[in-house]
């Protein structure tokens, strides 16, 4: 069989690129554990956050699976049972895995077998995008690129995850001390801005070379009433009258679901505030702080959102009015790059503000396929797919995102009682 040549001109400035992404990419992951001590890497406080160990080892699992196995020839596995162990939830791949609130209890491999791990892995790509067949590369980029953007969803996962399990700790250690504060204030006034609504796409284009996911496709049609938004998300300070109006009390206001979790847990206000003398502090990543009445309400899950909503007499928006909205503005905020890791308070300014960053906000709307969604045949293709059914669509990314993993297009998505990532809300109205 006549071998393509490995490169051309055209192709190593692009496999250049993608080797440094990777390089980039990778190293955050490691950074971010950087703030750990080896006690920390193997907790599992709650089967929903998954240790430290587990999420740098699952996410070099996934070049593994879809790009080394099948397209580096000769490739060497680290370890023959890392398929089963750092699977997460792949039924197609034939390895079976290891059941999720189970990676808590897995003392070996230790860290540094999976630091190995991940330099193995390394290794392996560096050959791979350097000396894979011209033939192979647009699937070996293809992979890459959803390998490289699944390391930026598990690397806000490191960190979602490290402060559940801190939190879970009566000493509520700081995972770093030294992140900055914003200063004690008011909310900002909460102003609505007016859409006429009518005929809109929504979705992410194909053919533009920019990345996104199976779930953010087909682009398609949508035809909205017209709707106000809130210029901002909801505060502390707001929510703190809604639970001083007895919010948690008042069994009108929630969604059948919502009040049976509310009264199975016992929920009296978002995860991680806690009352004393009248007094709220909530758990960060910094450890215990004052609650900041000016910061965007965070940590609530889609029940409590909704809550709220109908408390106000509004309601949350679609993910079409937000992504309508949010397509004509351009993705900066409070991401993980800016080094806070925390909700800061909304800046003074007019038209939407926060769209981006600070908190994914609840949409009112289920995660569903799009009109003509496929899922990718294959392993690949339980990525997104198959999720679709009973969780809640998710916008804008949050102050653990990554700012270039963010777009106006980018569907996440949680069940409607998961309260650990960053996330908060904005209303929204129908108006005629
Ligand atoms: C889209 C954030 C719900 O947490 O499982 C990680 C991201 N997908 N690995 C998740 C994901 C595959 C996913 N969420
Ligand atoms: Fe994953």
């Amino acid at each position: 069989m006549q071998a393509t040549p490995a490169s051309d001109d055209h192709s190593d400035a692009e496999r250049a690129h993608r080797f440094r992404d990777f390089q980039r990419i990778r190293a955050f992951s490691e950074q971010l554990c950087e703030h750990l001590v080896i006690e920390d890497y193997g907790l599992q406080t709650v089967v929903e956050a998954s240790p430290p160990k587990w999420h740098l080892a699952h996410v070099s699992w996934f070049y593994e699976t879809f790009l080394l196995r099948p397209l580096l020839p000769g490739y060497r596995v680290f370890h023959p049972r890392f398929e089963y162990l750092f699977n997460s939830y792949y039924e197609q791949t034939g390895s079976g895995f290891w059941p999720r609130p189970e990676r808590g209890l897995l003392s070996r491999p230790t860290v540094a077998e999976v630091y190995d791990y991940r330099h193995h892995i390394d290794a392996a790509m560096a050959r791979l995008i350097a000396d894979c067949p011209a033939s192979d590369w647009p699937t070996v980029e293809q992979r890459l690129r959803i390998g490289l953007n699944h390391e930026q969803q598990h690397q806000e996962l490191l960190i979602t995850d490290i402060k559940r399990h801190f939190a879970h700790n009566p000493l509520r250690p700081a995972y770093r001390a030294d992140l900055p504060s914003s200063p004690i204030g008011e909310p900002d006034p909460l102003q609505w801005l007016s859409f006429d609504g009518g005929l809109g796409e929504i979705g992410a284009a194909s053919g533009t070379g920019d990345f996104s996911y199976d779930n953010e496709h087909p682009r398609h049609r949508v035809f909205l009433e017209p709707f106000a938004l809130a210029d901002r998300p909801i505060t502390n300070g707001e929510y703190l009258e809604f639970i001083a109006d007895g919010g948690y009390e008042k069994t009108a206001l929630w969604l059948s679901d919502g009040w049976a979790t509310v009264r199975q847990h016992g929920w009296r206000a978002p995860l991680y505030w806690e009352e004393q003398d009248g007094d709220w502090r909530i758990m960060t990543l910094a450890g215990m702080r004052p609650l900041n009445p000016a910061e965007p309400v965070c940590h609530v899950s889609y029940y409590e959102a909704d809550a709220f909503a109908t408390w106000s007499g509004k309601r949350l928006p679609t993910e079409a009015e937000w992504e309508l909205v949010a397509t004509a503005h351009p993705v900066a905020g409070n991401f993980v790059d800016g080094g806070w890791l925390h909700p800061r308070p909304a800046a003074a300014g007019d038209g939407p503000r926060q769209l981006f960053g600070d908190v994914w906000e609840w949409t009112g709307s289920a995660y569903l396929p799009y009109p003509g969604y496929r899922a990718a045949p294959g392993a690949l293709g339980e990525y997104n797919g198959k999720f679709m059914c009973n969780q809640m669509v998710l916008r804008g990314g949050s102050c653990a995102t990554s700012r270039e993993h963010a777009r106006a297009t980018y569907r996440n998505f949680f069940y409607p009682q998961e309260r650990w990532q960053f996330k908060g809300f904005r209303l929204a109205e129908s108006r005629s």
